[in-house]
């Protein structure tokens, strides 16, 4: 069902985007890969073709709407239309509230991981209506429910996640549905060392190591093009996690324990 398909993703050179790219290519898919670092994505995009799909990069920034007009503008001149948006791009961060000394780190993360959906989308919005396309929205587990350190990160997927949940909304009779998706920790990405720290800076890479609660990269792609076959509303990765909204609307404390037992294992 993938072959000859339009996927978008946004944030492909590096971590999950750029797995999900080269699993997409492999099914034969036509791959558009956006984001900023310009040679990581060329390396991407011969990643993709050696997979055997058709690739090409966009450069370019989610926070900037006048980038993902381009994105859009250039994907359907070149492959005439649009299946598949793969909202991906992401920033996070590792510092307590109180100790943030940087605050455009809140900013930086609301127009990076809310922002970046809202402004391909609006671009994207008439070419998935004209397929009946499908928009995957990586949010994560942190758009259900909260954890230390991450208060601007929690807050940007928790903004993603309604925003989602008004436009299934809107967009019910028009045959363009919303996946959304909520995976735990992933190993192998560049997250947490550029995840912002109290003063803004990256945090660099080591400093937190994943333990055996963070999925592989694999998992979590394979779970998501499952998930797209299927036309899934919603992902919860792994599929235990799926028991945290509840926990969170029956048993609040011991969802407290159980993310505060869970963090601390992540080095704090
Ligand atoms: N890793 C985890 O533990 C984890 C857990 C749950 C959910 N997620 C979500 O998964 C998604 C992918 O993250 P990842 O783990 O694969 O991290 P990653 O390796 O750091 O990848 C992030 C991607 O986003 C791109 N990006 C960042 N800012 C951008 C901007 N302003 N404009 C365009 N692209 C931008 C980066 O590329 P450039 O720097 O080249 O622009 C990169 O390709 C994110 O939405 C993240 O929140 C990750």
């Amino acid at each position: 069902m993938f072959a000859k398909k339009v996927v978008i993703i946004t944030g492909a050179s590096s971590g999950l985007g750029r797995q999900l790219a080269r699993d997409l290519a492999a099914r034969r898919c036509r791959v558009v890969l956006f984001a900023r670092n310009a040679d990581a994505l060329a390396e991407a995009v011969a990643e993709c073709e050696a997979a055997g799909g058709e690739a090409m990069a966009v450069t370019g920034d989610v926070t900037q709407p006048e980038d993902c007009e381009r994105l859009i503008a250039k994907t359907t001149e070149r492959f005439g239309g649009i299946d598949f948006l793969i909202s991906n791009a992401g920033l996070s961060m590792w510092a307590k509230f109180e100790e943030v000394t940087d605050l455009n780190l809140f900013r930086r993360l609301m127009e990076v991981n809310y922002l970046g959906l809202v402004h391909t989308l609006h671009f994207a919005l008439p070419a998935l209506k004209k397929t009946g396309g499908l928009i995957i929205s990586i949010g994560s587990i942190q758009g259900k429910i909260a954890v230390p350190a991450h208060s601007g990160y929690v807050a940007s997927k928790h903004a993603l996640e309604g925003f989602c949940d008004t436009l299934r909304y809107e967009l019910e009779e028009t045959g363009v549905d919303i996946l959304t998706v909520h995976p735990h920790w992933i190993q192998g990405t560049q997250m947490r060392a550029n995840a912002c720290t109290a003063d803004g800076a990256p945090m660099g890479e080591s400093k937190r190591s994943h333990n055996h609660e963070s999925i592989t990269l694999e998992q979590c792609a394979r779970e998501i093009i499952d998930a797209m076959r299927d036309r899934r509303r919603e992902l919860i990765i792994p599929p235990r996690l799926r028991l945290a909204p509840i926990l969170k609307a029956l048993w609040p404390a011991l969802l407290r324990r159980k993310v505060l037992r869970i963090f601390r294992g992540q080095g704090n």
